[in-house]
Parts: C-alpha cells; sequence; structure tokens
C-alpha cells in the first residue's frame, strides 16, 4: 500500500516555505503518520551515511500513544496528534502534512507552543496555600489535558497575541477552581475572567478536537459559575 507524504517544510520563519513529497510504503493503513515520519527519519539516517546531501525533517514527537501532545500537526487540513492519525484515514493517496498554523514556526513541522505557558504564569496559575479536597472529579477531567494545543489551532477566538487564553488555560484553571478555599477564588476568578470567560464566544469548536477527550463543555461551565458566582463579584 503506497503513500505520498506530501510535507510542508520550511527551515525558518524567516525563509520561503516549499512542499517536499515521499513515497512510503508502511504496509498497513493502520500505521500512524508518527510512525510513517518515523519511517522518513530512517531514511535521512541512511543518507546520512551514504553521504547524499539532505536535510532532515524536524517534527517533534515523544511518548507515541496520545499522552504528551508533542506531535500536533495538521493532516489533510485536520489539526490532529500524529501518533493518533493512520494513514488509512486519508482516503486518497497524498497525505497532505503541515505545521500548525497558529503557532509561530520553529523548523518544518514545529512551532512553539510556550505561549500557553507564558499565558499561565501571566495568570499566576499555580496553588497558593492548601487545597481543599473538592470536586475531584472536576479536578480529575481537568489533568487529562495534555496542553497540545489543538483546540486553539482551531478556536476562532484564540490569537496568538490576544489576551484570551483559550481552552488549554481553561483546564489548568478549571483544575485549581476545583479545589481551592472561598478566598483564593476570589483572586483566581478574576484572573479567569480575563484569560478564559471574557474571550470564550461558546463556539465549542475545541469539544470536538480534543485528543484527550477532556469534557471541555462540562468544565467551562463549572468554572464560569465559579467566575461569576454572585458572591465573589
Ligand atoms: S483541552 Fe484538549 S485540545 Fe486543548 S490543549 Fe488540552 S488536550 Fe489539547
Ligand atoms: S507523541 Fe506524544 S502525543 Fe503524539
Amino acid at each position: 500500500m503506497k503513500k505520498i507524504l506530501c510535507i510542508k517544510r520550511q527551515e525558518n520563519s524567516e525563509s520561503r516555505p516549499y512542499r517536499e513529497e515521499y513515497e512510503i510504503d508502511p504496509g498497513d493503513s493502520n500505521v500512524t503518520i508518527a510512525a510513517a515520519l518515523r519511517l522518513l527519519s530512517e531514511e535521512n539516517r541512511i543518507y546520512a551515511e551514504r553521504d547524499i546531501p539532505y536535510r532532515a525533517l524536524v517534527w517533534e514527537c515523544s511518548c507515541l500513544q496520545r499522552k504528551c501532545g508533542a506531535c500536533a500537526m495538521v493532516v489533510d487540513n485536520v489539526p490532529c496528534l500524529a501518533c493518533d492519525r493512520r494513514v488509512g484515514d486519508s482516503r486518497g493517496e497524498r497525505i497532505v502534512i503541515e505545521p500548525l498554523r497558529k503557532f509561530p514556526l520553529i523548523c518544518d513541522l514545529m512551532v512553539d507552543r510556550s505561549i500557553m505557558d507564558e499565558m499561565l504564569y501571566e495568570h499566576e496559575v499555580w496553588l497558593k496555600g492548601r487545597a481543599k479536597e473538592k470536586n475531584d472529579d472536576i479536578a480529575f477531567e481537568a489533568s487529562k489535558c495534555i496542553k497540545c494545543g489543538l483546540c486553539l489551532e482551531i478556536c476562532p477566538n484564540w490569537h496568538l497575541e490576544g489576551s484570551f487564553g483559550g481552552m488549554a488555560a481553561m483546564t489548568s484553571f478549571a483544575r485549581l477552581m476545583a479545589k481551592e478555599p472561598e478566598e483564593q477564588l476570589r483572586e483566581r476568578a478574576s484572573h479567569y475572567k480575563t484569560a478564559v470567560y471574557n474571550g470564550c464566544g461558546k463556539s465549542l469548536a475545541c469539544r470536538d478536537i480534543c485528543p484527550a477527550s477532556v469534557d471541555i463543555e462540562k468544565l467551562l461551565v463549572k468554572s464560569n459559575a465559579a467566575a461569576i458566582w454572585k458572591r465573589r463579584m
């Protein structure tokens, strides 16, 4: 079963993008895009051993089990994890692979997603003092987020320069807000309003794209309710 990987390549954010095609024979339609890209890396190694000039494809992966979020990219126009999408999911022979489009490009399929961490630092999304044992199911649900950024890629309201942190920030807020005592919640809620509540258009485009199956709607409803609760206004 032959497939052609049509990969968007770009040496850095300033250079001209181009497409390169690679024919692969993964042998099985269940082979993931990440595994197919690893086949390419193996070919690159052979080029290197034979002294054939090439520029190795740059992309990220780690767990290969949908647990780290590193391999987020766009395949056939669908934002996804490369280790979660199979070559057989593309009906045609060609599979078009591109980097996430809303994050700054580093090289080829690798982008800079540090904005997600910066947003959490900016809003001091870390525990202060003791957490109470309450709402464990909400905290557990929120902890499923792997910070892949796919929800930001698909969100019509999230932009790199904006103050809206998207659902990747919401899950971290939700996790803390589920556990914090009343007095800490007041301060947290004011940050939450700036980083999440005010920017979310409730399109819920993120709901179906999340590879970790985070129940975004449930967390959003709970967190919004906590943030606008009258006693805290
Ligand atoms: S909410 Fe889902 S899509 Fe968004 S960053 Fe977390 S795991 Fe990824
Ligand atoms: S490599 Fe970890 S989620 Fe794909």
